[in-house]
């Protein structure tokens, strides 16, 4: 017997991919064959268990991380899919509509009987990218790399060395960005490699996250010190861009920085050395760090016009993650959160975030939410599926830029297909 919800989930799924079909019909769609994605935790999909951690390994190996969609943890940093995920689903359905267009009718069968017989979504075959450390070869890698790493930073580790300031993992962009050059190696000669990377989608970032949080949180640091971060993190960013680019790449997607200030983690260790007017009226934020943030997209936009003038066949777009988890804390109840934005849903601490290292989503003794759909923080440092979800029709919505040569009306069905609307 074929469950209700399954046949259901079916047909939204045809419903999407016929319409991105209709409309596409006679425009030139552009496709992404595979997703090359570099980052932290916020878009880790299975490196960190490959990275050597002293004691248990990191909390993203332990449940109940995976609780909501795995169902088992899969090194990613929430209780489910994550922005990168759901980017991949839309991309995958984009290349199937276009095969619809073809073979309509095989396609519908083929895409009807997988998914009535697999574990939902996963039996699509959705290119979620391989982590770079779970691979080896080039078929290993035909859907895609994600080099990401929990716990990784812009900056190289001997730069927090010198300041006294320990790293979570030793991986910095510049390892991502050689892991990059290992893989370019393995797919073909120098022409196939262009023609790869020029029909893939690049996500660089976010990326700085932690950066920002092992100065925020590793000494006694003012915010002052941590801006000085700023410039050299964005070149960091800056220098991985330019290599995609000079390496074929036609998209690349920018995601910004998170409002720090809004993180459970963040709130909860700085109670008290925040003074009243500290902290956003709105929001309950900590204004200091949403002011570091800020600034780091503010310098990031600029950076990227720069690079934008300088390769114009290259589609750069900066995603707006900022504004997009923002949006969720000022009205969580608009968009299916509960009405405490600012709690994580996972691990100990009570009180208004929900917090405490000691205590951390994962140890013994702590346990997660009833409904972590309700929650915007999963652990007091990363978010919920339900969180990345919508984050990531955020960035969707903005992917219908003009140099992409997607249609709205193929970008709504693209966020159908992962519940936007
Ligand atoms: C990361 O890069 C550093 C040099 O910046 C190097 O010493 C280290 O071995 C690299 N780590 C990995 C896992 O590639
Ligand atoms: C933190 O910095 C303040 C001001 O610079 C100083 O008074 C205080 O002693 C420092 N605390 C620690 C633990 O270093
Ligand atoms: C923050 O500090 C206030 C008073 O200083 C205290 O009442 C509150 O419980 C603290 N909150 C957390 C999460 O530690």
């Amino acid at each position: 017997m074929v469950p209700l919800s399954r046949l259901l989930f079916a047909m939204a799924l045809l419903h999407a991919t016929a319409a991105a079909a209709a409309s596409g019909g006679g425009r030139r769609q552009k496709r992404y064959d595979r997703v090359f994605s570099f980052g932290d935790s916020l878009t880790d999909t299975g490196n960190v268990l490959h990275i050597s951690h002293s004691g248990e390994g990191p909390p993203a190996g332990r449940p109940p991380y995976g609780e909501t969609f795995f169902r088992r943890p899969t090194g990613r940093a929430s209780d489910g899919r994550l922005v990168v995920d759901f980017i991949g689903e839309h991309a995958k359905h984009s290349r199937v509509s276009t095969l619809l267009a073809c073979h309509r009718t095989i396609h519908l069968v083929v895409i009807v009987t997988l998914v009535l017989v697999g574990p939902a979504v996963e039996a699509l075959g959705v290119p979620h990218p391989t982590p770079y450390l779970a691979g080896k070869t080039a078929a290993d890698f035909s859907r895609g790399v994600n080099f990401a790493v929990g716990g990784a930073t812009a900056l190289d580790v001997q730069f927090f060395q010198s300041r006294e300031l320990k790293p979570f993992v030793p991986i910095s962009l510049d390892n991502q960005t050689s892991w990059f050059n290992n893989v370019l190696e393995l797919l073909g000669s120098v022409e196939e490699q262009r023609k790869i990377m020029s029909t893939s989608l690049f996500l660089v970032g976010e990326i700085g996250v932690n950066d920002y949080f092992i100065a925020a949180l590793g000494r006694n640091r003012t915010a002052g010190d941590v801006k000085t971060f700023v410039p050299r993190v964005l070149a960091a960013v800056r220098s991985v861009i330019t290599d995609v680019i000079a390496a074929g790449a036609s998209t690349v997607v920018v995601p910004g920085m998170i409002p720090l200030g809004c993180e459970p983690q963040l709130l909860a260790q700085y109670n008290g050395s925040v003074g009243a007017g500290g902290y956003d009226p709105v929001t309950g934020c900590i204004t200091r760090l949403n002011d570091l943030a800020e600034l780091h997209n503010r310098e990031l936009r600029r950076m990227l016009s720069g690079l934008r003038r300088a390769h114009p066949g290259t589609a750069i777009v900066y995603a707006d993650l900022y504004r997009a988890v923002t949006n969720l804390v000022v009205s969580p109840t608009k968009y299916g959160f509960r009405s405490r934005p600012l709690a994580a849903c996972c691990g100990g601490g009570g009180g208004a975030y929900n917090f405490d290292d000691e205590a951390f989503c994962g140890a013994a003794g702590t346990a997660a939410c009833g409904d972590p759909s309700e929650y915007v923080s999963w652990d007091g440092v990363h978010f919920t599926e339900a969180a990345n979800r919508r984050i990531a029709c955020a960035v969707l919505k903005g992917l219908t830029a003009p140099t992409l040569s997607i249609s709205l009306a193929t970008t709504e069905a693209w966020r159908r297909t992962i519940g936007c609307v």
